[in-house]
């Protein structure tokens, strides 16, 4: 059984790569980025400011987050698919400064990760959530890469975007998730750097299953 936790900053392919090493290893992958998202995306329609810790504890109360074949349900309803707006991208990086956000989510993903091999995302995996994890993975790429990634992402989608706003709104989410106070994106000590500036998915994900491979060895 292993347990790899992989962050890293928005755009640098941790949820593309963690599904695949996920299927490669027969691992149960876990997107707590879309966690953060599910309870933004609620957070706003409620109309519930990051400020009102009142309102936000009492809705944390009445919500449950589940994983269900890969995607996550809220309060009983699908909302993979609605959550990967970049207006939800924002919205994400600001509630996730909320520690009554922070802890209830945090307590539910530990809960899904125990006693079964797991590869799980997000910004504090590594050095929060998961400290014990045998493997830790700090992936990461360039800002204009990764924007760059995003912005053909949308064309090929059909949706009319600026590359520089993409780049502006990646280097802000950047900014706010590194200097929170609470479990910051910081590189684990005991973290391996991937930076898949100039890496293929493919490469990327041969990369992280050999060192899973290695890690598994020594166990
Ligand atoms: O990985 P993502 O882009 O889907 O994450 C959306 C936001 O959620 C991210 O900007 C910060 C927050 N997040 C977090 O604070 N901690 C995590 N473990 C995962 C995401």
């Amino acid at each position: 059984m292993i347990r790899i936790a992989i962050d890293g900053p928005g755009g640098a392919g941790k949820s593309t790569i963690a599904k695949l090493v996920g299927n490669k290893l027969g691992l149960e992958y876990i997107d707590t980025g879309a966690m953060y998202r599910a309870i933004g995306l609620k957070l706003d329609r409620e109309g519930i400011k990051p400020d009102d810790i009142i309102s936000i504890r009492n809705m944390l109360e009445e919500t449950a987050i589940d994983f269900v074949n890969g995607r996550i349900i809220l309060d009983g309803v699908d909302v993979s698919d609605v959550i990967r707006t970049q207006e939800i991208s924002k919205l994400a990086s600001i509630y996730s400064q909320v520690p009554e956000v922070r802890s209830k989510l945090i307590d539910i993903q530990r809960r899904i990760a125990t006693g079964k091999g797991v590869i799980m995302d997000g910004r504090d995996i590594g050095t929060n959530v998961l400290t014990d994890a045998e493997l830790k993975i700090f992936l990461t790429a360039d800002p204009m890469v990764r924007a760059r990634r995003r912005y053909d992402e949308l064309t090929a989608k059909g949706v009319k975007t600026i590359l520089d706003d993409i780049y502006e709104e990646i280097k802000d989410r950047d900014y706010q998730d590194m200097n929170r106070k609470l479990n910051p994106l910081v590189q684990a000590e005991d973290a391996a750097m991937v930076d898949t500036s100039d890496m293929t998915i493919d490469e990327v994900v041969n990369t992280i299953v050999s060192m899973a491979t290695r890690v598994s060895c020594r166990e």
